[in-house]
């Protein structure tokens, strides 16, 4: 093994050289005064914090976004590893290493999964103003489509996860409409666009770091989506009722106002659309944690999944 390209969950105890992504870089002082950063580092798969002593924020000689090589210390305490970094340097152009060897990203490309959101819309839906409707928001958005995250972190923070997230949200909505015999095309279109706020919410970089734009700080992405769908139907010519029916899922669809909906849903659709979301996001999350352990390991409590520990079976 190339000592030079060890993943996170390589390093053991005591002292390794590698490469990391620099996700986030937070100046910090210690009780004595002196100062310190706290660094997120990723291999592109996991990300760990590390600590830095005796340096400022912008004496740290990488900048968020670039990978660094560096010297790691990793240590037990309380049962789990720390990580310090002792020495650490920007990439250079004999490394050899590629900066998005380390980006995070969806298991499908983002162009498979943009032309199988099509798809779907094709082969399941029938309304033709609400088909239209969403190939146009989808072709308007298409760069920003195929890189976005959609989160800063817990569940879909990889470039093109909101396609991701969308895609098998979509896959699974037609069988739903089927069983409970709701309408395909509001279930379809509204796991498709629920989210779509969040190409103006957040903003994610050639990296795929992600941070709050000014109007996602302000409004957030439930009444971004809305007001989006809003413009579109109207320049789409979309009959005003099939307007208000996806902007009701699009608020909704966080379910209950103590998780940031705007209202709650008044439509079966509507909860459909939400319990996809939570089905999505969580199975996620149980994916994620699954693919951290050994066979026949239990995880700690997962704080996103209500303080549930996730088991991987032998
Ligand atoms: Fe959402
Ligand atoms: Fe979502």
């Amino acid at each position: 093994m190339n000592i030079n390209t060890l993943k996170i969950r390589e390093l053991g105890e005591g002292n390794s050289q590698t490469y990391l992504l620099v996700k986030d870089i937070s100046g910090r002082n210690a009780r004595t005064g002196k100062p310190y950063v706290v660094l997120s580092l990723s291999d592109g798969k996991d990300t760990i914090q590390a600590n830095m002593w005796d340096i400022t924020a912008s004496e740290f000689p990488v900048p968020a976004g670039e990978v660094a090589y560096m010297t790691l210390r990793a240590a037990t305490y309380n049962g789990k590893l720390t990580y310090t970094v002792e020495r650490a340097r920007a990439l250079n152009a004999s490394d050899g290493v590629k900066a998005t060897d380390f980006v995070k990203k969806a298991p499908i490309s983002p162009d498979e999964l943009f032309d199988r959101c099509m798809e779907i819309v094709n082969r399941y839906m029938s309304d033709e103003e609400l088909i239209k409707l969403v190939r146009t928001v989808f072709a308007d958005n298409r760069v920003q489509l195929l890189k976005s995250s959609a989160a800063k972190s817990v569940h879909h923070s990889g470039m093109g996860e909101l396609l991701w997230h969308v895609y098998r949200m979509a896959l699974t909505a037609p069988r739903i409409a089927d069983v409970y015999k709701l309408n395909r095309d509001y279930l379809v279109a509204g796991a498709l666009l629920h989210d779509i706020g969040k190409l103006r919410e957040l903003s994610t970089d050639s990296m795929g770091l992600t941070s709050y734009t000014l109007e996602g700080n302000l409004f957030g992405h439930l009444m971004l989506g809305a007001q989006m769908i809003e413009d579109y139907g109207k320049q789409c010519g979309t009959a005003p009722e099939k307007i208000m029916t996806l902007k009701h899922i699009i608020v909704s669809h966080h379910g209950m106002l103590e998780y940031g909906a705007i209202s709650q849903p008044a439509i079966p659709e509507a909860f459909a659309v939400y319990m996809l979301d939570t089905l999505d996001s969580r199975l996620y999350i149980y994916e994620s944690e699954i693919d951290k352990l050994a066979p026949g390991e239990i995880s700690e409590r997962v704080h996103f999944l209500d303080g549930a520990s996730v088991w991987k079976r032998e």
